[in-house]
């Protein structure tokens, strides 16, 4: 089984969630597909999704337990809901939030202690220093995303072979975890980047239904 997550960032207004569950369906394969939808749009399409046979996840999570932390959202928050992964220390979380290695093994810790699976996001050069981060022992909870940045929501695609060394030296650090891609995957390459790991992580590709559902097979 292989795990396909659409991350839509801080994309879609209601309306545009709603629409796209509509002209998704239901899901319709053996593989996980996870959905990242803003807070605000969980909490609004959360049983709609259920429903279709979606499995939900945050984009982001608290470094901080529950409390006096205006704009936070905390595992707390998620009580009492299906929320199964939480994807921390985007790219994006750490170029736009100054998220650094510490801030998101703090995240690390709140996740496991909610029993959320923390699939943590890497690129090449901080694989060492994020796992340094962790404790040795929340190494093998975790999913390791390879982000590459020149990837990233730029259309150019990272060469497979690339992608299968690295998925080998996140192994050697964090051990046996399951590994997931993500950077500009679509249709067309969905495949190869599933034949060599556990998953991708999609973000464009993952703003349109159809585009979505045909990788999600
Ligand atoms: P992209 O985003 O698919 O638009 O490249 C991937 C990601 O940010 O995880």
């Amino acid at each position: 089984m292989k795990y396909i997550f659409g991350n839509w960032k801080s994309n879609k207004n209601l309306n545009g969630a709603l629409e796209w569950l509509k002209d998704f369906g239901k899901v319709n394969t053996d593989n996980e597909i996870i959905l990242l939808p803003a807070f605000n749009l969980l909490g609004a399409i959360y049983n709609q999704a259920l429903e279709a046979g979606f499995v939900m996840g945050v984009q982001d999570l608290s470094s901080m337990a529950a409390g006096s932390y205006t704009g936070a959202v905390s595992a707390v928050n998620l009580e009492g809901m299906e929320v199964k992964y939480a994807i921390l220390g985007h790219s994006e979380r750490r170029h736009h939030f100054g998220e650094t290695d510490q801030d998101v093994a703090n995240k690390v810790e709140r996740a496991l202690e909610a029993g959320l699976v923390p699939v943590v996001c890497v690129d090449e050069d901080y694989i060492f220093s994020q796992a340094a981060a962790l404790e040795q022992s929340q190494l093998s909870k975790c999913m390791v995303a390879y982000e590459p940045l020149s990837a990233i929501g730029t259309g150019e695609e990272m060469s497979v072979k690339k992608v299968e060394e690295v998925f080998a030296q996140i192994k050697k650090v964090f051990g046996e975890v399951k590994v997931i891609y993500g950077g500009s995957v679509n249709p067309n390459n969905v495949d190869e980047y599933l034949l060599v790991g556990d998953g991708v992580l999609v973000g464009t590709a993952s703003l349109d239904a159809k585009e979505f559902l045909a990788l999600s097979k």
